[in-house]
């Protein structure tokens, strides 16, 4: 209770504290413009892919979609990497590259599925759940074929309260470790008593950034949705987390929410989500805006430079038998709604960022979660790799919290 109690309390304050602002707090550095080919150039797109996708922590799915041993699932929203995440007959969730060890070919090829030994549909060399090559036909014909050494290839994968992550990179470290505050933070929401409600993806022709920047700040509510969000929250009256990793916090006061006066006995737990509107960024690309009792992870996948595709996984409070109840329908078209308001903007946007009479971005205060993203994709891309001109000057780490 006192560590939320602290989380309510530091929130609140900070809420009122943004409201009271009249200009940018003192020695707050001024944020260098934001090099526009960053938007736009090849070379640094597929050093975000290399670099940033490929050894990052991202969301592959939720348990509930493996809901027995054998069940399976592709993942094949990492550029260049296929992937199959399975439920092993222990139960434990694991993840392995989609790539026959004999010849290369994709071992499954329906999305989904269930089966006792994943059997590759090329000339059936099967593997166990636990990616162990057990059996090849004609093993005979093979001269030295030691099949211990065949195995399917995995890569990492880790849940958290029941949300699947995988990161191609081996050496990365634990995911509750990456996810840092937001572990604790996501803990308030329930959300593992939470169950798919609804899930949908769509190509954008915008560069990653572009959709992801729509959701890391509210300065565009009154101007892009002043009948949906920008009635229902107030955006002064919002404050900005910088987490480590890259990471985000955004809790905008509800309006009409009391936040002012503390109760004798503290916050209950959970108040934050109750009394303001609530969206971290997990880095790089996931967002999460929580309202009661709902999650709502919007993923954004590099396709090219300028183009990505945004996907929506649902999560809400268990319905129980027979098909979604009609309120939930209705919510579900009502977030759908504000997210076209802002995706219909993207590709707009991306056509004038093209255009070449865009040099670079300048953000302010209210924006820096968007400046806090680029900084953390040039630490993990390496610095020196990063074209010089290209590159964003870090100012924003004695601002991260601790
Ligand atoms: S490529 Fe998989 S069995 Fe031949
Ligand atoms: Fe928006």
């Amino acid at each position: 209770m006192g560590q939320q109690q602290t989380f309510e309390t530091r929130i609140f304050e900070a809420i009122r504290a943004e409201r009271a602002r009249t200009q940018v707090p003192d020695g707050f550095p001024a944020m260098p413009e934001i090099p526009g080919g960053r938007y736009m150039r090849e070379d640094f797109f597929k050093l975000e892919v290399e670099h940033v996708f490929r050894r990052s922590w991202v969301m592959a799915g939720h348990e509930q979609e493996l809901p027995e041993p054998g069940t399976y699932k592709r993942f094949d929203k990492l550029l260049g990497s296929p992937i199959i995440i399975v439920r092993d007959h222990e139960g434990v969730i694991r993840a392995f590259y989609n790539t026959c060890r004999h010849r290369g070919a994709p071992v499954v090829k329906d999305a989904s599925g269930r089966c006792n030994m994943l059997r590759c549909q090329y000339h059936s060399w099967a593997y166990d759940l636990a990616g162990r090559l057990r059996s090849v036909p004609d093993e005979h014909d093979f001269v030295d074929l030691d099949k211990s050494t065949r195995g399917l290839l995995p890569v990492r994968c880790e849940s958290y309260r029941g949300l699947i992550f995988v990161n191609e990179d081996p050496a990365a470290i634990p995911l509750l470790d990456y996810m840092g505050p937001l572990a604790e933070e996501w803990s308030e929401t329930g959300v593992e008593d939470m169950r798919l409600d609804y899930r949908w993806s769509r190509i954008i022709n915008c560069n990653w950034k572009c959709a992801l920047d729509a959701f890391q700040e509210v300065y565009h509510i009154n101007t892009l949705h002043p009948k949906t969000v920008g009635a229902m929250l107030e955006h002064s009256a919002a404050t900005m987390g910088l987490l480590p990793n890259g990471h985000s916090r955004m809790c905008v006061r509800i309006t009409g929410a009391d936040i002012d006066a503390t109760p004798e006995d503290g916050w209950p737990n959970g108040e934050v989500y109750r009394r303001t509107s609530v969206a971290q960024t997990l880095w790089p690309s996931l967002n999460v805006p929580w309202s009661v009792g709902t999650g709502r992870f919007i993923l954004f996948w590099p396709r090219s430079v300028g183009q990505c595709e945004i996907e929506v996984i649902g999560l809400g409070p268990d319905w129980g038998e027979g098909p979604l109840p009609e309120d939930r329908v209705a919510a579900n078209a009502n977030f759908d709604h504000i997210l076209d308001e802002d995706v219909r903007n993207l590709e707009s946007i991306q056509a004038s960022l093209d255009s070449g009479a865009f040099t670079g971005m300048m953000l302010n205060y209210q924006e820096r979660r968007i400046y806090w993203s680029h900084e953390q994709i040039d630490r993990v891309i390496g610095v020196e790799r990063v074209p010089q001109e290209l590159r964003v000057q870090p100012v924003l780490a004695p601002y991260v919290e601790t």
